[in-house]
């Protein structure tokens, strides 16, 4: 019989009420179940009209499908560029070695950990501001106030775009990601694209230091990056490293309001918060991520045909208690945090360095200026739970400054 059939089963997290609490621990208990399985009930603008998706469960079938581009391929797999109506790929994320290979090189300096280091003291002094706005009133919502405008200052900074730009991008991220119907968030894609075109065509007339001016100056083979290169690029920069540092921090910013000993911890030595990062982004992978099968073949026992959709959600081989001892529990001194977090292969997130920079300075910044955070309203705080594990709102508060 098919294994579609057989291996069959509905899996919505949307409609569990158990992941609105933790997400991560909600999914882990498709770990009882077999590691791959045939997900029905749900449409994704990727899906290929088989009217399901395969997800895989565990970290180290995870882990071989993201080491092997040739029969498992990232091509269109995220899908925005369908969202609006078009066919070009998130560039590198959307393309296949030997192309993926060229485009990595060309984005490679402004990702490197010294220029993360270089953009450390404006990220710094942005976290700074932004807490200055809520500290002495002893109270904030911590996604809208800090989680979200912090990474997306960062993206106007590379983007060399002005901080007034800062609640249109909110706007489109939220509508792109979670908007309710296919409709919202193909006119996000679309506001997206058409402003980041304008965009392009402004910094063609007049250079500056951002990368997109390094882009259009960058010559492959003594041609210019072609245009639809360079839009999927661009959006990839909007796409890749907003959402995931905002719903990483609000998971993290959760747990520590959760746990006073886990904030006293970091209070004690600040040193530790390098650590305390990885264990965090082991704990709290946030992305679900998608490849297409390119060949029939059997898979750890399982007949996948050509053209076959994968979902890995990270978070599952994160939790998985094959790979880590006690996977649910977060302790800074765990001996291997290597996880699949910013995923594996050749499409390990390219923004890695920037994204543990940014995460590490505002758990510093928290912890020197906000005394002990505790949550205020547990019924306020809700997840999402469609491509990126995020949280809608987490409010918090802690003793004011008298
Ligand atoms: C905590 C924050 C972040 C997480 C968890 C994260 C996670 C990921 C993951 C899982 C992938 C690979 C997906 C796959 O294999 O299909 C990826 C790719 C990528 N990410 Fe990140 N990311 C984060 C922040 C950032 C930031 C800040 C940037 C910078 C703008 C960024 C830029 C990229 C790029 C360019 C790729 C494509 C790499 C390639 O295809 O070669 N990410 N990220």
């Amino acid at each position: 019989m098919d294994d579609r059939i057989t291996l069959a089963r509905e899996w919505t997290l949307s409609d569990d009420p158990r992941a609105s609490i933790c997400p991560f621990r909600a999914a882990a208990r498709l770990h009882d179940g077999p590691d791959i399985f045939f997900k029905t009930g749900e449409v994704h603008v990727r899906d290929a009209g088989l009217g399901g998706n395969w997800v895989v469960t565990r970290h180290a079938l995870q882990e071989e499908i993201l080491l092997d581009p040739a029969r498992f391929s990232s091509h269109l797999a995220i899908g925005f560029s369908k969202l609006a109506g078009d066919s070009w790929p998130l560039v590198p994320l959307e393309l296949d070695p030997p192309e993926h290979t060229l485009y990595r090189k060309v984005i490679a300096p402004w990702f490197t950990p010294a220029k993360a280091r270089e953009l450390s003291g404006e990220i710094r002094a942005l976290a700074a501001r932004l807490i200055e706005g809520f500290r002495r009133h002893g109270a904030v919502e911590f996604v809208t106030a800090f989680g979200q405008p912090y990474p997306i200052t960062v993206f106007l900074l590379m983007m060399g775009l002005a901080v007034e730009q800062m609640p249109i991008f909110l706007n489109w991220e939220e509508e792109l990601l979670r908007g309710e119907t296919m409709e919202i968030r193909g006119a996000a894609a679309i506001g997206i694209k058409s402003y980041l075109l304008d965009l392009i065509a402004q910094r063609r007339r007049a250079p500056g230091e951002d990368i997109i001016s390094y882009l259009l100056a960058y010559r492959l083979d003594g041609a210019p990056i072609p245009d639809d290169r360079l839009m999927g690029l661009c959006f990839m920069l909007f796409a890749g490293g907003l959402d995931t540092v905002a719903s990483s921090l609000g998971f993290i910013f959760r747990e520590l309001a959760l746990r006073p000993d886990l904030q006293d911890a970091l209070r004690n030595d600040l040193g530790i918060i390098p650590a305390a990062t990885d264990e965090f982004l082991r704990a709290f992978s946030v992305v679900n991520t998608f490849r297409y099968a390119t060949c029939d073949m059997v898979f750890h026992g399982v007949q996948l045909n050509k053209g076959d959709l994968i979902q890995l959600p990270l978070g599952l081989a994160s939790r998985d208690g094959k790979m880590h001892a006690a996977p649910h529990t977060i302790d800074f001194s765990r001996a291997s945090k290597r996880s699949l977090a910013f995923s594996t292969g050749p499409h390990t997130c390219a923004g890695m360095h920037l994204a543990r920079t940014e995460i590490r300075i505002a758990l510093e910044e928290w912890i020197k200026h906000v005394p002990s955070w505790r949550i205020s309203d547990p019924t306020q705080i809700t997840t999402a739970t469609e491509s990126v594990w995020a949280l809608h709102s987490l409010p918090l508060v802690w003793p004011p400054a008298s």
